[in-house]
């Protein structure tokens, strides 16, 4: 491919005047879609709060609200050395941490390729024995296999897992694409551990942290400011800090070494928002993507919001154009009707092409889908991307709106990770944008109260933070958990 000149980031909506009027009224169709206005945004925020709540009572509801057992704030002093992994979607990250004690940590970190097929692999043994031989390789090439101090390991598994203490995690459901039998329901520790001390390898699993909680942990370890630990990323979530006297649900269930105004770090699971369908504004095509998921019915909010739909509601988008005989006409749609084959690095791709022609996009379109597009259906793709984009920021933050007005933040920073924070376009733009819409901030955005700022490596250093929290539970004979856990 030629470029001619150096490339100039243009407009995000480039000149519309080339598109026919037949594809100008589905775009206009697209953006009443997909337009959420504040008003909408102030409902959700409000039904949010209602949710969240009803989470935290012992009858329960659809946000699990899930306690994750760390009950102190980091002072910044925590130091040693930690193992952490993160499960993640294609990798297994395996980091040392290096606590300094002075608000600062250093990492070392390797990543193991999961093998093609894992997420829905149909032996569990295979996931775990996987992880523990990537440990050991990691070991190896650290040189710590000789050490004679056995490595205390934080591991983030993030999935909804009950939590009766901190070293515990029952599988409630995968998300995000994992569907291998015989977890859920299962504590994940014993698993892993297993297959750690069958390799002899001198690891002891002291914590499990969802990302959510080891953002919010490693951010505050640094900065106190922290309010919430979010994640926009392949799935949606966020965590915070609440106080043991307003969690209905452990009433009667703590030791007296917990007392009622200790803190606790809550998973909120919140991608299962409003799985009653009350209020978010689900289009047909969230209702097809949902219907089409491997989990029905579950996870409504992470299903318009994350990045493991945002590829999938442009694809049904499209098809949906081309049955209506509107646009890529006579073309071979083989590749472009295989469900999840546009990943959300698609979306972002399309919306960062800097060319007036989007020559990136109809690249893409030919090299990945073998597919020909026209100019004007271009621009319709990358609006329809703009749309999906910014919705997903908009109805994201809603999640951290009703967090704040649930526990009376009125300034503070949110702590944000994830591969749609870090890469997809105009994302944190358009999520700052929608706190200030819900709020009803005007004047200039850098005074604004609530701010979304890039996290600490949760589930490096949250991980090690947690970890090194855990630890000095046990050395002082304190409670992990619930009563008897
Ligand atoms: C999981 C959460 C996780 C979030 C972000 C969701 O699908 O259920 O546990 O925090 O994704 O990774």
């Amino acid at each position: 491919m030629v470029h001619l000149g150096p490339k100039k980031p243009q407009a995000r909506k480039g000149s519309m005047a080339d598109v026919p009027k037949e594809l100008m009224d589905e775009i206009h169709q697209l953006e009443d879609m997909f337009t959420v206005d504040s008003e909408t945004l102030r409902k959700v925020v409000k039904h949010f709060i209602d949710e969240l709540n009803k989470g935290l009572t012992k009858k329960g509801g659809n946000i699990p609200m899930i306690p994750g057992w760390v009950m102190e704030f980091p002072t910044g002093k925590e130091s040693g050395n930690y193992l952490a992994i993160d499960l993640g979607g294609t990798n297994l990250r395996v980091v040392l941490v290096k606590l300094s004690g002075n608000h600062t940590f250093d990492t070392t970190q390797s990543k193991y390729k999961l093998p093609h097929d894992m997420r829905t692999t149909k032996h569990q043994e295979e996931l775990w024995s996987f992880i523990a031989d990537s440990l050991k390789d990691f070991m190896v090439e650290q040189e710590l296999l000789n050490t004679k101090d056995t490595l205390p390991l934080g591991f983030t598994f993030s999935y909804p897992a009950s939590q009766n203490k901190i070293n515990e995690g029952i599988l409630q459901r995968w998300t995000k694409g994992f569907d291998i039998p015989n977890v859920e329901g299962h504590d994940v520790v014993p698993l892993l551990q297993n297959e750690i001390s069958k390799r002899e390898l001198p690891i002891e699993i002291v914590a499990l942290i969802n990302d959510t909680v080891g953002t919010l942990v490693a951010s505050y370890y640094t900065d106190p400011e922290t309010k919430m630990g979010v994640i926009f990323g392949t799935g949606v979530n966020g965590a915070f800090y609440d106080v043991v006297s307003d969690i209905e649900k452990l009433e009667g269930k703590l030791a007296d070494d917990i007392p009622s105004n200790s803190p606790m770090a809550i998973n909120c699971e919140y991608g299962s928002f409003d799985n009653e369908h009350l209020v978010l504004p689900r289009t047909k095509y969230d209702v097809a993507v949902d219907e089409q998921s491997p989990r029905p019915g579950q996870q409504a909010f992470e299903k318009m919001t994350s990045g493991y739909y945002l590829g999938e509601l442009l694809r049904l988008v499209l098809l949906e154009l081309n049955e209506k005989g509107l646009m890529l006409k006579d073309q071979d749609l083989t590749k472009l009707k295989q469900p999840y084959i546009m990943d959300t690095s698609y979306p972002a791709r399309i919306e960062d092409d800097p060319f007036e022609n989007l020559e990136d996009t109809d690249d893409i379109f030919q090299k990945d889908f073998g597919v020909k597009t026209t100019l004007p259906e271009r621009k319709l793709i990358r609006r329809l991307c703009e749309l999906i984009g910014t919705r997903a920021a908009r109805l994201a933050v809603c999640g951290i709106a009703a967090i704040c007005q649930k526990r009376g933040y009125k300034t503070g920073h949110i702590a944000a990770d994830g591969s749609v924070y870090n890469k997809y376009p105009g994302f944190k733009e358009a999520a700052a944008k929608g706190l200030r819409d819900i709020y009803g901030w005007t004047g200039d955005a850098s005074n604004d109260p609530i701010t979304i700022v890039p996290a600490e490596d949760g589930s490096g250093a949250g991980a090690a933070v947690i970890a090194a929290l855990s630890e000095k539970r046990i050395a002082e004979g304190k409670s992990l958990g619930i009563i008897g856990a």
